[in-house]
């Protein structure tokens, strides 16, 4: 009795501790206020978000459809990371102006660099659309039956909901499909680049010191959002104007110190929170494993060649980033789960879920849910693993898929639109393809795909083996470097010249040509057997996982009706608010909250490609000239603190008690990133560069006091402290 009440105790504490939970902001004040008052915040949750009056979520955007960014100017200045930037920044570099490697500043207005393609969007209110999304749903219907009718529903509501001609709005599932929101957004397209430092400051520690404390990355670059002349929405023009937000962020000089109130306003992406454990179990035992293993090999091919050749590094340097990111966070994700006991804390939890269940004959429905979602994950893995395997091994590390999906794009485009837009459609194509020519190196892309193939023929499961794979390699007594290098050899589309020819044929010799050859046939069969030997079993089973998925949270939440529960992240606007604070990740080891540029100088090692610092970073450094930036003679530069965050966030203001920007979050320490599967208050730390910092890079490092200047910049502990305003 004791041991149960202990559990219980164990289980409520767990999901109420400050720092988890990515919170809604409609409904901060019924949920969170009270606790975010108690925990030192100043401002009211109408402050932050209010469809009344301008509040700081109407400083808040998505940025490029996967990141955030804040407005920092009432001239619609906007914040984000130069990670997010990225692109952008890339797209105006060219030898002649290398904004990468220099850094950029536009003087004034007219200088700014429009940015195509990029757009932000704002949200207007959002709405709880549930009972109608639900309509006409009932209990008997089948997973698919139920998509059908809430699709049918959702496209309804937006036809009828409120709102102006220049909104739109989305529909998103939470809560595992219980529950249903409407957003009503603006999109401003005509977006300008103003300012980025060079990438020893806006990437410094690049791939090395990605996701890690202690940090010293100023991850940021600044646009703004230009408007027609009745500041709404308009697409590129001369004649447009800096868009005038209804609210955006004062930035404080004062930075944080250790308990300070924080909180992040952002659009995470995906967490994963409310899985039983066998449900963990697949991600860290069966999906991560494989994935790693794979990027592994693909990682230490390309670093070995990157290292010994400068024009390899330029191709692959892109490429190796994205890869490393996330087969980083996997491998920090699977330890955190081991160092936190994440699976046992499951299954503690599930027992006492099915307790609970079995002695209270109102949830007599719930009683097999555990069970069966158990017995379908487990029927699902040997797909589930094939699928990640032939993804990581055929089409996200090594080119030769694309090579073939070029192809298989146009043969849809004729058997869609005809010759003549077949015709028109590979004239650009080719242009692309000798684009990406440009970037692969066939050496490397062979050693990998062999070693790739290796593993993939080994570790997928005999009846998920593609059989047209095993023929050949029976073929080739598994030789998989000499039929990498005769598939290579033998196929056109893989060589750039014999593309060239292919582009001369009409289109019926063209496709004899490619149904003949081995790259296409490979990866036609592989996608067949994919479709048809794997994916369909997996799609039923996962059809029903999602099913049970869905009772499952709408019975956690009645069963434990103590517990507050907050959405898994779904790209939507959130909150997630903490303190900053240290940690320490493993014994001996004590992470303090705030870094300096003294660990940049630290860190420094000349030339590098990762760790070069600016000769004039060092000469401000050396004569410690940081302006009104410092503290003491030492100039701050990025904190952690316990907000719980995700992929998303980047980008996303970090926030003190009274609604001033003290930071800008861009990544999470290493030893937290399970924080998507099991949040621990005393491991999981975001990141954020101090937005002190920003400041002092863009006046004193660039020269733009201008920008500055049209900032607010206040001093909220001077004031309430009755301290007199720093120099
Ligand atoms: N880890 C951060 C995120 O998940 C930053 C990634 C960009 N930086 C890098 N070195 N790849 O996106
Ligand atoms: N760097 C991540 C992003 O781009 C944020 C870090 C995280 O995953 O917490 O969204």
């Amino acid at each position: 009795m004791k041991r149960i009440f202990l559990i219980i105790l164990f289980i409520s504490c767990r999901l109420a501790y400050a720092g988890e939970g990515m919170w809604l902001p409609l409904f901060l004040k019924s949920i969170n206020e009270a606790e975010m008052k108690s925990m030192g915040m100043k401002i009211s949750a109408e402050d932050i978000y209010s469809i009344n009056k301008g509040s700081l979520k109407d400083a808040v955007c998505q940025f490029g459809g996967g990141c955030t960014g804040e407005i920092i100017s009432s001239q619609g200045l906007l914040l984000t990371n130069h990670h997010c930037g990225y692109s952008y920044i890339q797209g105006h570099s060219n030898l002649e102006h290398n904004y990468l490697k220099e850094g950029f500043w536009a003087k004034d207005k007219n200088e700014e660099l429009p940015c195509s393609g990029l757009s932000i969007m704002l949200i207007s209110r959002m709405e709880d659309v549930t009972s109608q999304v639900l309509q006409g749903v009932t209990p008997a219907m089948s997973e698919s039956e139920r998509k059908i009718q809430t699709d049918k529903n959702i496209v309804d509501i937006q036809k009828t909901i409120r709102k102006e001609n220049y909104e739109d709005v989305f529909i998103r599932s939470f809560y595992n499909g219980n529950q249903f929101f409407a957003f009503v957004t603006v999109t401003y397209k005509d977006i300008r680049l103003v300012g980025t430092p060079p990438e020893s400051i806006g990437k410094f520690g690049a791939d090395t010191d990605n996701w890690i404390w202690p940090r010293h990355t100023g991850d940021f670059s600044i646009f703004r959002i230009y408007a027609g002349p009745d500041n709404l929405p308009a697409t590129y023009s001369t004649s447009n104007k800096p868009y005038t937000p209804k609210h955006f962020l004062p930035v404080s000089m004062d930075g944080v110190a250790e308990g300070d109130f924080t909180m992040v306003f952002g659009f995470p992406g995906r967490t994963t929170e409310y899985l039983t454990e066998e449900g963990v179990r697949q991600i860290t035992e069966e999906q991560n494993p494989v994935r790693i293993e794979l990027r592994d090999r693909t990682l230490k091919i390309m670093d070995k060649y990157m290292r010994t050749s400068e024009r390899t590094k330029l191709q692959y340097s892109a490429r190796y980033a994205s890869i490393a990111n996330a087969w980083k966070k996997w491998i920090g994700e699977n330890q955190g789960i081991k160092q936190t006991h994440g699976l046992e804390k499951k299954h503690e939890q599930d027992l006492e879920f099915q307790k609970r269940v079995d002695n209270n004959p109102a949830f007599a429905e719930y009683r097999n849910i555990i069970n069966n979602l158990s017995a379908l994950y487990k029927e699902l893995r040997t797909f589930a693993v094939a699928r990640d395997y032939y993804a990581e091994g055929f089409q996200r590390n090594v080119d030769l898929y694309n090579c073939y999906a070029r192809v298989k794009k146009l043969q849809d485009v004729f058997e869609g639109r005809g010759e003549q837009a077949f015709d028109n459609q590979r004239i650009q194509m080719a242009k692309d393809a000798a684009i990406l020519f440009k970037d692969i190196d066939l050496k490397i892309e062979k050693e990998i795909f062999a070693s790739l193939l290796e593993k993939v023929v080994n570790g997928v499961d005999a009846p998920q083996r593609v059989p047209y794979m095993m023929d050949k390699m029976k073929l080739y007594h598994h030789d998989y470097k000499t039929y990498t290098n005769d598939l290579y050899a033998q196929s056109m589309l893989t060589n750039p010249d014999s593309l060239v020819v292919l582009n001369t044929l009409n289109h019926n010799e063209w496709l004899q040509k490619v149904k003949a050859d081995p790259v296409w046939n490979f990866f036609e069969e592989m996608n067949y057997f994919i479709q048809y030997g794997i994916q369909k079993r997996a799609t039923e089973l996962e059809d029903q996982i999602s099913t049970l998925r869905r009772i499952h949270m709408e019975a956690l939440m009645k069963v434990f009706p103590e517990r507050r529960f907050y959405p898994d992240a779904n790209s939507t606007l959130r909150v997630t608010y903490g303190k900053v604070q240290g940690s320490t990740p493993r014994d001996g080891i004590c992470y303090q909250a705030q870094t300096w540029l003294d660990g940049v100088m630290e860190k420094y090692v000349p030339g590098d490609y990762e760790f070069d610092v600016h000769p004039k970073l060092i000469r401000l450094y050396k004569a410690r000239d940081y302006g009104d930036y410092g503290v003491d003679g030492k100039m701050p530069l990025a904190f952690i603190a316990s907000n719980h965050t995700t992929g998303g966030n980047s980008g996303s203001p970090a926030i003190d008690a009274n609604g001033n920007l003290i930071g800008l979050n861009f990544d999470r320490v290493w030893e937290g990133t399970m924080s998507d599967i099991n949040y621990d208050p005393d491991l999981c730390r975001n990141i954020m560069v101090d937005a002190r910092y920003i400041l002092f890079i863009i006046d004193k490092f660039a020269g733009a006091g201008h920008l500055v200047a049209e900032m607010k910049l206040v001093h909220p502990k001077a004031k309430s402290k009755g301290k007199s305003k720093k120099k």
